[in-house]
């Protein structure tokens, strides 16, 4: 199978590289393709040759299979050239252009295997990652949902910079020197005030100091309550992704109720969220767990201790770590049928490159 790569220096493609490496996907039979927007002719990695234009289409459509980071401009250009021109190939892509196009199926294996074999066996080509939020939630969840027991479910989250970009990782940590500058020598003072090294931080935060350019708004000592586009309804876009995708990730015919509110933090590259979820029927804790921790052999259920919690949910527990825990589980004062988690994962793994390396696996094996 000749493959091709697009896209593969970008953060999501340096991830899917690292990951295809550590995982022998090059060691599969497949010959890879490396393409690129701007440095053709220049030698590939892995004694690929040389890269390929990433616009040439005749090289293209030469390939078997296409896995593309490169973004939604890109895919918007390329592929549906492609698909005129007659190219059969398969198209793994990151980017969110193609996800709710009814002959794509929005790939998270653990979860979903049945739906893409369906798919496979329909035919059908295009196989598309979905959004980070929905398949960290998913991954997290599974259980659950394959047990049939959501009724609805409301996820309010907590992501991070690099959802946003590369760009915006390096602005959140400049915006946090910027920060710790304006007060650092305050803050040698163990006797100087906290509400004058306050009143400066906040300053800081509202004056021209501050590098904004990618947010548009200070992150660090704050928080940005919306992501992406507005909609309609007042949803954001990635808001509107959670009904969306999650329905169309489990293939349901009665689509269930998802929605919440996302919210960017300072946090590098692990989105959180804190779920509340009306069950159809009410099902012990100790079953919940068991469902929960059973689905597949990346969730991690945390007991619910403050220990375990602080030690093991947080961004800064789960960074660079395919492990998707989740804990605070409870039933909630509203009644039997309501319970609350908080889920962690990292929006690069399984948010953006592990499903699209499993789905050549699944194509080449
Ligand atoms: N849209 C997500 C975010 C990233 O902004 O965090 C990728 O799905």
């Amino acid at each position: 199978m000749k493959v091709g790569i697009v896209g593969w220096r970008g953060m999501v493609g340096s991830v899917l590289l690292q990951r295809m490496v550590e995982e022998g996907d090059f060691n599969t039979g497949i010959e890879p393709v490396f393409f690129s927007t701007s440095q053709a002719g220049q030698p590939a990695p892995m004694n690929a040759g040389t890269l390929k234009s990433a616009d040439d289409i005749e090289e293209l459509k030469k390939l078997d299979i296409i896995v593309t980071c490169q973004g939604g401009d890109y895919t918007k250009a390329v592929h549906p050239e492609l698909r005129k021109q007659g190219w059969q190939g398969y198209w793994i892509d990151a980017a969110s252009t193609l996800r709710m196009e009814p002959n794509a199926v929005i790939i998270l294996d653990p979860v979903n295997r049945n739906v893409i074999d369906a798919a496979l066996a329909k035919g059908q080509k295009d196989f598309i990652g979905g959004n980070c939020t929905v398949s960290l939630m998913l991954m997290a969840l599974g259980g659950l949902f394959r047990a049939g027991l959501v009724e609805w479910l409301t996820s309010m989250t907590y992501q991070a910079a690099s959802g946003a970009g590369a760009p915006n990782m390096r602005e959140l940590l400049s915006q946090m020197g910027t920060l710790h500058g304006s007060v650092a020598d305050l803050l040698k003072n163990p006797s100087s005030a906290i509400l004058d090294i306050d009143r400066d931080v906040t300053a800081t935060l509202r004056g021209d100091a501050l590098p904004t350019k990618e947010f548009g708004f200070p992150l660090a000592g704050s928080v940005l309550p919306w992501i992406d586009r507005e909609v309609e309804d007042g949803q954001s876009r990635e808001e509107w992704k959670g009904f969306a995708e999650t329905n169309k990730i489990l293939g349901t015919t009665t689509p269930i109720p998802v929605d919440g509110i996302c919210v960017r933090v300072g946090a590098m590259r692990c989105h959180s969220q804190a779920l509340t979820i009306k069950l159809n029927k009410d099902v012990p804790l100790g079953d919940i767990e068991e469902l929960i921790k059973n689905d597949n052999q990346w969730v991690k259920f945390v007991p619910n201790t403050k220990a375990d919690t602080l030690a093991d949910l947080t961004p800064a527990a789960v960074s660079g770590l395919l492990t998707v825990p989740i804990g605070r589980v409870r039933k909630m004062k509203m009644g039997p049928q309501y319970m609350q988690a908080f889920t962690c994962g990292d929006q690069l793994l399984w948010g953006a490159a592990e499903p699209l390396r499993r789905m050549l696996r699944i194509l080449v094996e």
